[in-house]
């Protein structure tokens, strides 16, 4: 297929404002441009994301976003096929921050619209880096959000199972504020871990006891604050030893935990008979080489290719949302000026909605 479309994508769900410029030609997509202007320093001294400060920085950095993103890629508005946005799941003064540029893009040049779950961006973004065929399984695993989903076309996805409070990136984070670590905790915990004896503090496993692959996150750091609290009534404070137990017995659960609901999740989407099975990971606790290795194992033992995209894009940025938006476009499925900014929008409507709400608002 000789098709060649270029997509400028929007994205602005939670506290990173992007803009990129996407281009299918032979079947295969290029990043032209890729632009991410974050915000933690904004939300630094209030130890979590502000919606309203988050929307404000989208609303006063989007525009210079597609200025820099266009640039980058060397071309003009009107080299451009169409504008792709998030349209949501997220906090929603940003996602309509990003939605009324788009919108107003759309208006000044004719290009069509084209709204774009912020989740199915995440998840067909190995289609863009690894030319995946459909059906794969994805784990999206970050700060904000945790499910196991067979993508099975661009705009049809089956959510096996999900966290039902927090996402595992939050519970890294709430840990290393709890050992007094800084933010974003992830990377400190796992740094601290690398000097820790996982077996010496046993954390719980949550839900493994129950079939299926829901998880649930958030009884983790209440058990790691219990620890931390005797250690501290017992020795007056917590050595570095201590803090490295801690960090490597906590990351040891989540991994055992996401590896065994693998488990789950890969029996469930092997019994479709795929023809060429994969598991892909995004988000930024994918990141994490404990987690990782788990569910390489997994695969491996499992005989599932294991795809892991490379860390920029499987943390939020705004080509996943021009890639899905081309993926979009090919099959004609346009909005209109009435496209709606939504807190949340589940990828599979056939499913309850997941009740836990993570740093970007609800978990859809
Ligand atoms: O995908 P991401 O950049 O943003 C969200 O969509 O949330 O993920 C950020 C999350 C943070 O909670 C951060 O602590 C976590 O991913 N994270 C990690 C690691 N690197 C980032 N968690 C565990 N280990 C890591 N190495
Ligand atoms: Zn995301």
């Amino acid at each position: 297929m000789n098709e060649t479309i270029t997509l400028l994508g929007l994205e602005s769900s939670c506290d990173d404002t992007a803009a990129a410029v996407v281009r299918l030609s032979d079947g295969r997509g290029t990043i032209l441009s890729s632009v991410v202007a974050g915000q933690t320093e904004l939300h630094a001294a209030f130890g979590g994301v502000v919606p309203e400060i988050a929307a404000r920085a989208h609303v006063e950095k989007i525009d210079l976003c597609v200025e820099a993103a266009l640039e980058q890629a060397g071309l003009g508005l009107g080299d451009i096929d169409g504008i792709a946005v998030t349209a949501g799941p997220g906090l929603i003064g940003g996602v309509l921050a990003g939605v009324m540029c788009a919108k107003g893009l759309s208006a000044a040049t004719g290009l069509p619209l084209i709204g774009v779950n912020h989740l199915a961006g995440h998840a067909l973004t190995p289609r863009l880096t690894d030319a995946l065929s459909f059906p794969y399984l994805m784990l999206l695993v970050s700060g904000g959000h945790c499910q196991f989903l067979i993508a099975r076309a661009p705009d049809r996805f089956t959510r096996l199972g999900g966290t039902i409070d927090d996402a595992p990136g939050e519970a890294f984070d709430k840990t290393a504020k709890l050992l007094g670590l800084p933010q974003p905790g992830g990377p400190m915990v796992e740094v601290a871990a690398r000097d820790g004896d996982p077996k010496r503090f046993r954390f719980p496993r949550p839900l493994l006891d129950r079939p299926g692959s829901d998880m649930s996150f958030s009884g983790l750091k209440t058990a790691l604050l219990r620890v931390r609290d005797q250690l501290v009534d017992e020795k007056g404070g917590l050595t570095v030893q201590d803090r490295a137990d801690l960090c490597a017995g906590f990351q040891a659960a989540v991994a055992d935990v996401l590896a065994e609901k693998a488990r789950r999740a890969i029996a469930d989407y092997l019994s479709d008979a795929p023809a060429e099975p994969v598991l892909a990971v995004a988000g930024g606790v994918a990141a994490n080489a404990t987690i990782r290795a788990a569910l390489e194992q997994v695969c491996h033992a499992t005989c599932l290719r294991f795809v892991a995209p490379p860390l920029a894009l499987c943390t939020d940025n705004a080509a996943m949302i021009a890639w899905a938006g081309i993926e979009r476009f090919r099959l004609g499925l346009f909005d209109g000026p009435d496209l709606a900014a939504r807190p949340r929008w589940p990828l599979d409507l056939s499913q309850p909605a997941l009740v836990g709400s993570g740093k970007k608002g609800a978990k859809a």
